[in-house]
């Protein structure tokens, strides 16, 4: 299937592990040239050579999304580097403490809101302007079940996880007229390389997650990076605005 993304430029913002550094490869056999931002040098780095096994070009810009002056450096980097912007995801977002409302500090509120919600208002404040430039673009924020439903345990995440949707589907409306779309990536848990380690470990560890997913299976980093790829494709030119799970039932 051809995706019709030949020379096109993304920016991965969180590309140096998980669901970034699949989409690094996944964007490469595409013929797109991958940007991968990240606040950690050596798994940016790490992505970018695996985006040139496959075949492709890229590049590494070291960014921390809590800046908002470093996030306009990485998306001016895109444009220094290959002269457009036609793709981003902006995968950054951390669940930081797991506790009730009431035994959350106003310092644990503000970073989750600050790595999740507001790093994503600043990926989009300077994507938007650099794609308009170039004719139109694809944005994709990565989201949770928990923009969905509640999660027990998760209520700063959870408010800014919600504050992803309104955001997305806002940047939607705004910007539909000029060729943006925007869209919102849900995954459920993800099997990681630390999930990965503690079912080596255990092979009981995952059994109380296991029980809310209806489809009993974790969500593959691998499909959700599809996902991203099939996101910014011809094939998904009518889709802005949406908010996709990828959780196996788990917020039905
Ligand atoms: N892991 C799960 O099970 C799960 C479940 C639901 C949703 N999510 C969401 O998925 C996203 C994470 O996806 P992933 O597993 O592909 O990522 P990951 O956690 O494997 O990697 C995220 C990358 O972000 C980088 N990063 C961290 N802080 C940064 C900062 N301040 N500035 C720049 N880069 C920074 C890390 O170095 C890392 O390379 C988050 O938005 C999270 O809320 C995860």
């Amino acid at each position: 299937m051809d995706y019709g993304m030949k020379n096109k430029v993304v920016l991965l913002s969180g590309g140096g592990g998980g669901t970034g550094r699949h989409a690094s490869t996944l964007f490469a056999k595409e013929g797109v040239k991958v940007v991968v931002a990240d606040i950690n040098e050596t798994a940016g780095k790490e992505s970018v050579e695996l985006a040139k096994q496959a075949g492709g070009e890229a590049a590494f810009v070291k960014c921390d999304v809590l800046h908002e002056e470093e996030v306009a450096g990485a998306v001016q980097f895109a444009l220094d580097q290959y002269g457009r912007l036609d793709y981003a995801v902006n995968i950054v977002g951390l669940n930081d403490k797991f506790t009730g409302i009431t035994e959350l500090t106003k310092e644990n509120f503000d970073y989750e809101i600050d790595i999740t919600l507001r790093s994503t208002f600043y990926s989009m404040k300077f994507e938007i302007p650099a794609m308009i430039k170039s004719g139109g673009g694809s944005i994709i924020n990565v989201g949770s079940t928990a923009s969905i439903v509640g999660v027990l345990a998760h209520g700063a995440y959870t408010a800014a996880e919600y504050g992803l949707v309104g955001m997305t589907k806002s940047a939607a409306l705004d910007y539909a007229k000029q060729g943006i779309r925007t869209n919102l990536v849900c995954p459920g848990v993800m099997l990681s390389d630390v999930l990965q380690k503690r079912l080596e470990a255990d092979s009981h560890f995952g059994d109380k997650l296991l029980a809310d997913i209806p489809l009993g299976k974790f969500t593959s980093q691998e499909d959700v990076a599809a996902v991203y790829v099939f996101l910014c494709s011809k094939y998904a030119a009518s889709i802005t605005g949406a908010v996709i799970p990828m959780d196996g039932g788990r917020s039905d």
